[in-house]
């Protein structure tokens, strides 16, 4: 069995009277593709927030192959090898795909953010390495065409694609996926579903929120299940769909048809 990537403990984040989290405790190992499910409002996002760094003073601790990342700044996070992208799409609209990717790297330059913005002499050099690697990355997840293009200006399965080229341009350990096939149709998922299994196979560790369920089943080795912030399942895709805490907590829900429709529970 691989080694544990990632492994929070504990982890929980209360907004005013809800308590979006609680007793979050789960570890990933490296070369997984994890899978992070549940209802809408199930605390998924505010866990990625978390881990990203964006909640510094959520309670618990996480650990990323045993360094204590818990209270670290975004860039510090991001410093340390777990890079994300956002159910809201936040790319620079007016700038272009390439530029966007750029603006990713530089967490990995020694001239960092600021040198990238006042573009000094001693940057010059890294900044044409910079434009390489990106232009790369933009093949990688297949939009290198569209690279000068305004990232506002793609179609949104492309933006999806050019957020993760952003995020893969810091060169993460972990990768995590907030809903990365959420306005994608058939063909764009099915394209999504090899660019992650090769992401993998590039030894990039996954963790994936998606409400595909038919994307989860397809590529997740393990599976956790949040309901209103607290695990209620963890295991194979195949173990965690026949679980009767599982199948309760989607019943009624938004994605019951999905679950439905993947053979998870015939209602
Ligand atoms: N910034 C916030 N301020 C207040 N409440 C929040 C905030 N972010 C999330 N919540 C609440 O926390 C709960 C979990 O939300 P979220 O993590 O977005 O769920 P999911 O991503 O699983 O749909 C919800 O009840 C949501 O309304
Ligand atoms: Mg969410």
């Amino acid at each position: 069995m691989e080694p544990v990537l990632l492994e929070c403990r504990n982890v929980a984040k209360k907004f005013g009277g809800v308590q979006a989290l609680s007793g979050v405790t789960f570890a990933i190992r490296r070369g997984e593709i994890y899978g992070l499910i549940g209802p809408n409002g199930a605390g998924k996002t505010t866990l990625f927030n978390v881990l990203s760094g964006i909640y510094a003073r959520a309670e618990g601790r996480f650990f990323l192959e045993g360094r204590d990342l818990t209270g670290l700044a975004p860039d510090e996070v991001a410093a340390c090898g777990i890079a994300r992208t956002f159910q809201n799409i936040r790319l620079f609209a007016n700038l272009s795909a390439l530029e966007n990717v750029m603006i990713g790297r530089h967490v990995r330059t020694r001239a960092g953010v600021i040198g990238a913005i006042v573009r000094g002499a001693r940057t010059r050099a890294e900044e044409a390495a910079i434009e390489r690697r990106a232009i790369e990355l933009l093949d990688y997840v297949g939009i290198r065409a569209r690279a000068n293009d305004a990232a506002g200006s793609l179609a949104y399965g492309d933006q999806r694609r050019l957020e993760i080229a952003r995020a893969l341009a810091t060169e993460p350990r972990l990768l995590a996926l907030d809903e990365p096939a959420a306005g994608m149709n058939a063909a764009e998922t099915a394209a999504l579903r090899r660019l992650l299994e090769r992401i993998r196979a590039d030894g990039i560790t996954i963790l994936l929120i998606e409400h595909d369920m038919r994307l989860v089943m397809a590529v997740c080795d393990r599976v956790l299940v949040l309901d209103y912030g607290v695990p209620i399942a963890e295991g194979a895709p195949a173990e965690v769909r026949r679980d009767a805490r599982v199948i309760e907590a989607y019943l009624g829900g938004p994605i019951a048809g999905d679950v439905a429709a993947a053979g998870a529970v015939a209602p």
